[in-house]
């Protein structure tokens, strides 16, 4: 087929040209916005789920709902080697103005950019071409209370403004622990004082049990909705509605071929699309072009998608990677993969830690450990460690 008529989109936050399945969780979305726009209670939310499901893809559409209904977004993505006052400060400054369209006529809205100003100074955040003046706003130094301080400023001023703010963190697992305890009490703040303030947030599976650890409420604070693999139906509709698009037909053998081996995974999904698009000459795409399709796809992911993922691991946390997958699909219990090193429980935790901390596994359960990259067991098993 022709490469340039290609509708599939394997990527990293990549609209995809049919966003099959998510029908519920963006209904959920929009009644939780709109429920805050009348003033009525909403919980906010944090999307979980596993490497290339199509978290960021939500996040963005939600944040484009968002718009369309007259609130003020801001949306960025936690990082590592960067602290939350870093990533937040020139963000929250961007909701600000958009808040502010009319020029600084509100006490709230001025009183917020004074806080902010006052953060960014306390917090020694650097701004790059985001130009600070001098606040009067004197800040503590104490992250929880000042970023609940300005939080609530931001919420006053959106209600001013009878609009809602809306703040996005994608990859909220990176948030720091000592960070995220903060932005949790001040999310409280937010819900006890009823302020048009919403928060979504997308990260893997860990996160609620950080969330829950920096604060025991976070858990009824936040609603976490699992963003799964998508069930037949949909990853069926994921293939071919682009296809019939470009009037572009699979047979049914073929559909099966893809859906057997993406398991139904978004970004496998979107692999397999492409790849099968490029191998079969013409339409319809039968259960040869899937095969020869898939294995290009697999030897295209070993290289790029598995490999960077493996090239980020010391020796020591490839080990422990190999042990889990010869466990699978067997629980990988943190026991047993010890054991499968030759070492003691206590020896192995500290490995497994870092793996979790490097967002390449995670615990779905107490004691048991899972990789957060579908199928990451299978790339192992096939010699590639
Ligand atoms: N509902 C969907 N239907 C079909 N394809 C989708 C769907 N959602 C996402 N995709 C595709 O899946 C891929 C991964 O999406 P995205 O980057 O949003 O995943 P993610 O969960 O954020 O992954 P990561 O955890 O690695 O950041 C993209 O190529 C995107 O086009
Ligand atoms: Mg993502």
């Amino acid at each position: 087929m022709n490469s340039v008529d290609n509708p599939y989109t394997p990527g990293a936050g990549t609209p995809p040209p049919e966003l099959a399945g998510r029908e519920s969780i963006l209904k959920k979305a929009e009644d939780t916005i709109k429920r805050t726009k009348k003033g009525k209670a909403a919980k906010s939310f944090i999307m979980l789920g596993l490497r290339g499901v199509g978290k960021t893809v939500l996040l963005n559409r939600i944040d484009q709902i968002a718009e369309t209904v007259g609130c003020r977004t801001a949306i960025f993505e936690a990082d590592p080697d960067r602290t939350l006052p870093e990533i937040l400060t020139q963000q929250l400054n961007r909701l600000l103005l958009k808040i502010d369209r009319r020029k600084r006529v509100s006490d709230e809205v001025q009183k917020a950019f004074g806080l902010l100003r006052g953060f960014a100074s306390a917090f020694k955040v650097k701004y790059g071409e985001f130009e600070v003046g001098l606040s009067n706003e004197i800040m503590t130094g104490d992250l929880t209370i000042d970023l609940t301080d300005l939080i609530v400023a931001i919420g006053e001023a959106a209600k001013s403004r009878k609009t809602v703010a809306v703040i996005m963190i994608d990859e909220v697992q990176y948030v720091s622990e000592r960070d995220l305890g903060p932005l949790i009490m001040s999310l409280h703040k937010i819900s006890q004082r009823q302020l048009p303030l919403l928060f979504f947030g997308a990260g893997l599976p860990q996160l609620a049990k950080l969330a829950g650890d920096a604060k025991s409420y976070a858990e009824r604070l936040f609603d976490y909705p699992e963003i799964d693999r998508l069930d037949e139906k949909s990853a069926r509709a994921a293939l071919v509605e682009p296809a019939r698009r470009e009037s572009v037909a699979y047979e049914d053998d073929a559909l099966d071929v893809i859906l057997k081996e993406t398991d139904g995974y978004p970004f496998f999904l979107q692999v397999w699309g492409s790849h099968t698009w490029e191998v079969a000459p013409s339409s319809p795409f039968t259960s040869d072009h899937a095969k020869l399709a898939t294995k290009r796809a697999i030897s295209a992911l070993d290289q790029g998608f598995f490999k960077m993922r493996l090239d980020r691991l010391t020796d020591r946390q490839q080990d422990y990677a190999r042990a889990m997958a010869e466990l699978i699909p067997s629980p990988a219990t943190s026991t047993a993969v010890a054991k499968v090193l030759g070492l003691t429980v206590k020896q192995a935790a500290p490995i497994r830690d870092e793996l979790i901390k490097k967002g390449i596994a995670y615990s779905p359960k107490r004691g048991l450990v899972s990789f957060t990259v579908p199928k990451f067991d299978e790339f192992i098993k096939r010699g590639h460690i």
